[in-house]
């Protein structure tokens, strides 16, 4: 096309022209990795993101709604971007909006109803149609697609360009495991994630071979129940997550393997046995309990108690003494009593946690914890969690010293906030601040630590 072709023809230009998209994701891991895939499906169609959304021709709100007023804060942020949008149009800009993720899979077209705002709303069983409806709303139409696809999304999800894996960095999510059939009482994921499906194993393996050639170093699994995946192996044998990790393995380049988050009912012997003989894979094990109390398990359809639970730490800690535990916790499901508290602290003192996370009971709609009775009082709610808190802390602070002298592997991440200093990971997810002649991002450097603050370690190279 020649110059006096453009000039003459202003609406083709406009439609040539890069357009830009700004992704504000909230919630879990999986979240991030799904916005990731969003941009790459966008960038495919011609879209370049951005990290400006006063600049953005489409934004999209990745949302959560696993507890406390997640759909309200998204309401209040689509007010601000009503404003924005009026502005922008105003310049001559058209700006589409959209809401993805869990929000969007549970209210459906409430969202446009209450929010006019709104051109689009996809669930995430359905991101590899987002550039068909990205169009679709182009033209003027509101959208709703939240059905459970019938097609598989990862498969017609494009890619990440290499180049657009190196920016990333060297440590990258790849969800092999969605949705969840065990219906804890307390929880919305089985209505807003569907049910449990696994990536095939060839898939995997394609995904983080590729990210190990864009440079990644580790790669954290991602799956609502993670330990719960299960495909077809080598001689078409049954693999469960251990024998997938044997296998990721041997991948040239991967360093290091984490997964998250896991089921207590799934920590199968080749999943403990991985821990015991996989030196890729970390020492560190996030697996909920929600609770210390048998009668609260019960009542949340857990299906195991408090001392299957040590029982499997116990186990876990033998052929792996160095593991670090995390958890989540629950404080006040309905029922909760006093004595039910004290066994959970009681649980985690026994445990000994080097972190976790505690959340006061949000009663879902749809879940069948919301119509239960006896929900527990605010008031009893915030003493208890603080009490829980005081004591996490005080592990986590515990945990953090007890690396202080100790040799180590970090993982150099990223340039520190200083100048002169890069920031590198422990084996147990700490933030290790070593100065920057230490070496390259990627590179994993033998150090001994020095100090200790909360929770991120001072340290130099051995
Ligand atoms: N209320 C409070 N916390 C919840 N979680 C899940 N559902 C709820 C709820 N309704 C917590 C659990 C879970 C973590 C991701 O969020 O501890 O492990
Ligand atoms: Fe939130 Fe759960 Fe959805 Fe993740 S899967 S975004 S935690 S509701």
């Amino acid at each position: 096309m020649d110059l006096n072709d453009t000039l003459t023809r202003p609406d083709d230009a406009a439609e040539t022209k890069t357009r830009k998209v700004f992704v504000k994701t909230y919630g879990c891991q999986m979240n991030v990795y799904d916005s990731q895939r969003m941009s790459d499906a966008l960038m495919a169609d011609g879209y370049q993101p951005t990290d400006a959304i006063e600049d953005a021709d489409l934004v999209l709100l990745n949302t959560c709604h696993i507890r406390e007023r997640a759909a309200e804060k998204v309401y209040s942020e689509l007010g601000r971007i009503r404003d924005l949008k009026r502005d922008r149009a105003a310049q001559g800009h058209e700006m589409v909006v959209g809401v993805t993720g869990c929000v969007a899979q549970a209210e459906g077209d409430e969202i446009l109803r209450r929010a006019p705002v709104v051109d689009l709303v996809v669930g995430p069983q359905t991101y590899h149609r987002l550039p068909a409806v990205v169009k679709k709303a182009r033209a003027g139409h509101k959208v709703v697609e939240t059905d459970y696809a019938l097609e598989d999304k990862f498969e017609h999800l494009p890619q990440p360009q290499k180049t657009v894996v190196r920016n990333r960095g060297v440590t990258a999510f790849l969800t092999v495991q969605e949705g969840c059939d065990k219906f804890c009482t307390f929880c919305v994921v089985p209505y807003t994630r569907g049910s449990e499906i696994s990536r095939p194993v060839a898939q995997i393996v394609a995904e983080a071979e590729r990210l190990a050639e864009g440079g990644v170093r580790e790669i954290t699994l991602l799956g609502q129940n993670v330990n719960a995946w299960h495909g077809e192996g080598v001689g078409g044998r049954e693999w469960g997550l251990g024998e997938l990790l044997f296998r990721l393995a041997e991948i040239p380049g991967l360093e290091r393997l984490r997964y998250t988050t896991s089921h207590p009912r799934d920590m199968d012997d080749t999943l403990i046995a991985a821990h015991r003989d996989l030196p890729a894979l970390m020492p560190y094990l996030h697996l909920p309990v929600q609770s210390g109390s048998d009668r609260i398990l019960k009542a949340m359809n857990r299906k195991h108690t408090a001392d299957d639970y040590l029982r499997l730490i116990e186990r876990i800690r033998n052929v792996r003494p160095d593991i670090a535990m995390s958890g989540d916790f629950i404080i006040g499901f309905p029922g909760e009593s006093d004595a039910d508290h004290e066994a959970t602290m009681k649980l985690v003192r026994d445990v000994g946690y080097a972190q976790a996370f505690s959340f006061k009971y949000s009663p879902r709609p749809g879940t069948p914890g919301a119509d239960m009775k006896f929900h527990v009082e605010e008031r009893v709610k915030d003493e208890r969690l603080q009490e829980l808190q005081a004591l996490l802390t005080n592990q986590l602070e515990t945990f953090t010293q007890s690396r202080v002298g100790m040799e180590m592997d970090a993982l150099i991440e990223k340039p520190g906030r200083q100048a002169g200093q890069i920031v590198g990971r422990s084996p147990w997810l700490q933030p290790v601040i070593l100065d920057e002649s230490v070496g390259r991002i990627g590179d994993i450097v033998r150090v001994k630590v020095l100090s200790a603050g909360r929770n991120s370690l001072f340290a130099e190279p051995v």
